[in-house]
């Protein structure tokens, strides 16, 4: 890295905890168009997970990633192991910010001070002038982006879209938790919410959109229903000013799977 600085080199960062898809791989290739050099961190980050959560299982193809990166010609893989990152004397760790408050925050309290502590080491090992996160994460994206500013961390971060399946279904590495009746039941999470957004372009009232929408989940097969919500796209505040830019968030679980998306809605005109 540091003779590609010399050299004047840009390099573009793009965060993973691997088992990677062509959702993570979009992600490359939104880096190369944006850096000259490539560094794809693949790290199962054990500080984002709650002891309950998915860290043991959390599905891990080393082999895969790497052939997969090397197809998309990304120039670096960085993959430390945790007693790299997270060596006995660590100590210090970062409060993730307001945006970190609630929908994902409120399921997963402690979940967002351990991506942000992650990337922070990732951005201050790498020094990356731009970093590629996917709109399918859309609170840690606003997470992150808070990280970036409130510190002054001097790296731009880029958004980018989400990678879908045929039928709707973001790509998501947990997809493979799901058993075939759950991957079939999967893609109404994406169908609920782009209804739901049709609905707030015709102006029905958002707690009617809300409502309808987590029961709809609820019939199509999903055991439980953590949030389904409408939000400022900026901020994700619940506050919502007439004309701004809005975003329409959902969790919910299909057994022990919990699978979340997002996306972008418009008041009507
Ligand atoms: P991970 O879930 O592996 O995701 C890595 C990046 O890929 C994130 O920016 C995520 O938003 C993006 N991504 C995942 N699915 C996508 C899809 N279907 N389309 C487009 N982009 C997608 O997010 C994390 O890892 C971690 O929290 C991390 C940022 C690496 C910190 O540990």
């Amino acid at each position: 890295m540091a003779d590609w600085r010399r050299a004047g080199k840009t390099i573009a960062l793009v965060p993973t905890m691997g088992a990677l898809h062509p959702g993570h791989i979009s992600l490359v290739r939104q880096a190369k168009e944006n850096a000259d050099k490539v560094v794809v961190s693949i790290f199962v980050n054990p500080t984002q997970f709650a002891p309950h959560e998915d860290l043991a299982r959390y599905p891990r193809d080393e082999a895969g990633d790497l052939a997969k990166l090397s197809e998309a010609e990304a120039d670096l893989v960085w993959s430390p192991s945790v007693d790299e990152m997270y060596p006995a004397v660590f100590s210090t760790s970062v409060k993730a910010g307001s945006a970190a408050a609630d929908l994902e925050g409120a399921f997963r309290p402690h979940h967002f001070d351990g991506v942000a502590t992650v990337c922070a080491k990732l951005f201050n090992q790498v020094t990356p002038d731009v970093a590629i996160f996917g709109e399918k994460d859309y609170q840690q994206l606003a997470v992150l982006r808070q990280l970036v500013d409130d510190l002054n961390m001097p790296l731009r971060l880029i958004a980018a879209p989400t990678v879908r399946e045929k039928d709707g279904l973001a790509l998501s590495s947990r997809n493979a938790y799901l058993s075939e009746k759950e991957r079939a039941i999967a893609p109404a999470l994406y169908a609920t919410i782009s209804e739901a957004a049709a609905q707030v372009a015709a102006g029905t009232p958002f707690t009617v959109i809300t409502t309808d929408a987590t029961a709809h989940l609820a019939e199509a097969g999903f055991t439980k229903v953590d949030y389904v919500e409408i939000r400022d796209a900026a901020t994700l505040s619940a506050v919502v000013s007439p004309g701004k830019p809005l975003r329409i968030l959902a969790a919910a679980w299909l057994g022990k799977t919990r699978l979340i998306d997002n996306i972008a809605a418009a008041s009507p005109s």
